[in-house]
C-alpha cells in the first residue's frame, strides 16, 4: 500500500484536521466506494461528503472496506438547504449517520446559507446540539459570506471551525480568507483545481510546474496549502490521487505564489454561485 502522510492543523475547537482532503462529489455507488477506498489507501484521511452528493452510504462502506481504523479518518458531511429548521437539521444528522453506518462524523457543515430562507442560525444551533450529543466532533459551514458568519457568531457565540468555499487560482478570495483568519476560522477549498479546465493552460502555473519538476495539479494544490487553505481535490484515478497528495516535498516561492494569485478575477467563480443570492436545497 503506497501512502503519503498529510500533516494536520488544530482547529479553534482543538480538533485536528488534515491540511489536504479528498472530495467525493459525483463519486457514487460501487465505483464511488472503489475510488474512496483507493484514496484512503493512498494516504487521504479527510473524506468530504454531503447529503446532496447522495454518497454518504458509499463513504461509510469505504470506511468499512479500507483497512484503516475509524479513528485515523476524518469524515465530513453537510446539512442540505431543505433541512435548516432546528428539529429537521438534528434528525437529518441522525439519518446521515444511519445512512453511512457511522457512530459519529468528524465534521458536520451547513452546505449553503440560503439567505432568503434565513434559517441558517437554526441549523447552526442544531449543529451545536449535535456536537454536545457526540454525533459530530467539530462543526463548520460552507459558502458563508462574512455577513452570514457574523450573524452566527453574534446570535450563538459559537464560531465555525472552518468555512468551505469555492477557491482556485481564478478565484483566490483574498478578503474572505483574511476575514476567516481574523476570526480563527480555517478556509477549506472546494473545486481546488477549478475542475481541471482552462486553468491547466495558464503559463504562470505551467512555468512554476516546470521550475519545480511538478505537475500543474501539484502546483495548484501546493498554492492552496501555502495560502493556508485546505484543498479537497477529487479524482477517480488512483495515479492522480497519489499525484495530488505528493505536494509536501517542495515549496513555491513568493514570486510563484503571487503570479498564481494574480490570475484571480472578480468574476472568477466557475458558475454564478454567489452565496449572496445563489441557493441550494
Ligand atoms: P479525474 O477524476 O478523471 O482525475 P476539482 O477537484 O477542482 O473539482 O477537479 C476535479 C476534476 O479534476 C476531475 O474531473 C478530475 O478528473 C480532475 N483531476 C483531478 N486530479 C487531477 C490531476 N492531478 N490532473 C488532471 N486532472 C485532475
Amino acid at each position: 500500500m503506497q501512502s503519503t502522510a498529510v500533516p494536520s492543523i488544530t482547529l479553534n475547537d482543538q480538533t485536528l484536521l488534515p491540511i489536504l482532503g479528498f472530495g467525493t462529489y459525483k463519486l457514487n455507488g460501487v465505483a464511488g466506494v472503489a475510488s474512496i477506498v483507493s484514496a484512503i489507501r493512498s494516504g487521504y484521511r479527510l473524506i468530504d461528503s454531503a447529503f446532496k452528493y447522495e454518497n454518504e452510504g458509499a463513504v461509510g462502506e469505504a470506511v468499512r472496506q479500507c483497512g484503516v481504523s475509524r479513528e485515523q479518518l476524518f469524515i465530513t458531511s453537510k446539512i442540505p438547504g431543505l433541512r435548516h429548521s432546528y428539529n429537521e437539521a438534528l434528525y437529518s444528522i441522525e439519518e446521515s449517520l444511519y445512512r453511512a453506518g457511522l457512530d459519529y462524523y468528524d465534521h458536520y457543515l451547513i452546505h449553503w446559507p440560503n439567505p432568503s430562507q434565513d434559517l441558517y442560525v437554526e441549523a447552526w444551533q442544531a449543529l451545536i446540539e449535535a456536537r454536545k450529543r457526540g454525533l459530530v466532533r467539530s462543526i463548520g459551514v460552507c459558502n458563508f459570506l462574512p455577513v452570514h458568519l457574523q450573524k452566527l457568531i453574534d446570535e450563538t457565540g459559537v464560531s465555525p471551525s472552518l468555512n468551505q468555499i469555492e477557491l482556485h487560482p481564478y478565484f483566490p478570495q483574498q478578503e474572505q480568507r483574511e476575514w476567516h483568519q481574523r476570526y480563527g476560522i480555517v478556509t477549506q477549498s472546494w473545486s481546488p483545481l477549478g475542475r481541471a479546465n482552462e486553468i491547466f493552460d495558464e503559463p504562470a502555473i505551467k512555468s512554476a510546474a516546470q521550475k519545480h519538476g511538478k505537475t500543474i495539479a501539484q502546483v495548484i494544490l501546493r498554492w492552496h496549502v501555502q495560502l493556508g487553505a485546505v484543498p479537497l481535490p477529487k479524482s477517480t484515478s488512483a495515479e492522480r490521487q497519489i499525484e495530488n497528495l505528493s505536494i509536501f516535498d517542495f515549496e513555491l516561492s513568493v514570486e510563484d505564489m503571487d503570479s498564481i494569485s494574480a490570475l484571480g478575477r472578480p468574476d472568477g467563480r466557475r458558475k454564478d454561485q454567489n452565496p449572496a443570492y445563489y441557493e441550494e436545497y
